[in-house]
């Protein structure tokens, strides 16, 4: 089998939709076999269908998974391991954003479930998955934070905070796994606005034309991204091709952090 990833097995969640499926679909074309794991585990399941019809029976799975739930991550990991004949590759994509307000707007409550969706999803899949990643080296881990973990706005205490730490917490997890003398390295993404319906509810309020050109005059590169730009440097973290590439953190942005 040829392709960039050819012979990985990887494991990716909120892959039912935006960016994580188009992870998935970047990897199979590239000869992976995919793991979708999501919520919305309906989802999940047609669109490894659909990866499956399109690249033969057996490049995809799909699991329910709820990233904040540790007995799901145990039996999730557990399962698609037994079905790829190993774990090579975690994506750590789920994420959720939210209209948060300011930090005197944002409840208690917001604020915990983003840090739970978003960073509590990044340390149960490390601690769970390294053990598969060991066994199957060259293991990479891919943890999608944002542009919004490096730089900060005045509206999104939770986001900022969630993606800040998602961005040091995979150093912490490449200098774990280096030290522990595996050959699994863990790196962050930094995408900026990417076209997936996490962008919803600002297309609701603009209406989708205006909420996109809104968005795309705040980067250099004059646009939001598209999902297939991000896949891309998934693509290239998952792949041998980054074998000595750990720690680091990837923006994605279209030049908006050079600002
Ligand atoms: N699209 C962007 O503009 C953008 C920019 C920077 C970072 N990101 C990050 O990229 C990641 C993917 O975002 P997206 O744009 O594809 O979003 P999306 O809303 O289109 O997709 C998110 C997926 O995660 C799943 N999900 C949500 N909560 C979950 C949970 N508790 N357990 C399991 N799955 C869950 C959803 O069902 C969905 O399939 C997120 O971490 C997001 O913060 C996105």
């Amino acid at each position: 089998m040829s392709g960039r990833v050819a012979g990985k097995k990887i494991f990716i969640t909120g892959a039912a939709q935006g960016l994580g499926l188009a992870m998935a679909q970047a990897c199979a074309a590239e000869g992976a076999k995919v793991a979708l794991a999501d919520i919305n585990a309906a989802g999940a399941d047609d669109r490894a269908t659909a990866i499956n019809d399109k690249y033969g029976a057996g490049t995809a799975f799909a699991y329910a998974l709820d990233v904040t739930n540790e007995d799901h991550w145990v039996k999730a990991l557990e399962a698609a391991n037994g079905a790829m004949g190993g774990i090579s590759g975690l994506v750590n994509n789920a994420g959720i954003s939210s209209r948060e307000g300011g930090i005197e707007e944002l409840s208690l409550e917001g604020f915990r479930k983003l840090m739970s969706v978003n960073v509590d999803s990044v340390f149960l899949g490390a601690k769970h998955g390294i053990k598969y990643l060991a066994k199957n080296q060259p293991g990479s881990i891919v943890n999608v934070s944002s542009i919004a973990g490096l730089i900060a706005n005045h509206t999104s205490p939770g986001y900022n905070a969630s993606k800040a730490a998602v961005w040091l917490l995979s150093k912490n997890i490449a200098l774990y796994c280096a030290k522990k003398g595996l050959d699994v390295r863990s790196n962050s993404i930094h995408p900026t606005f990417i076209d997936t319906p996490i962008l919803d509810p600002i297309r609701n309020m603009f209406g989708k034309d205006e909420a996109e050109a809104k968005l795309g005059r705040q980067v250099p590169l004059g646009r939001i991204g598209k999902p297939e730009e991000v896949a891309q440097a998934a693509l290239y973290l998952l792949s041998d091709e980054s074998r000595f590439v750990t720690g680091a953190e990837l923006k994605i942005d279209g030049g908006i952090s050079a600002m």
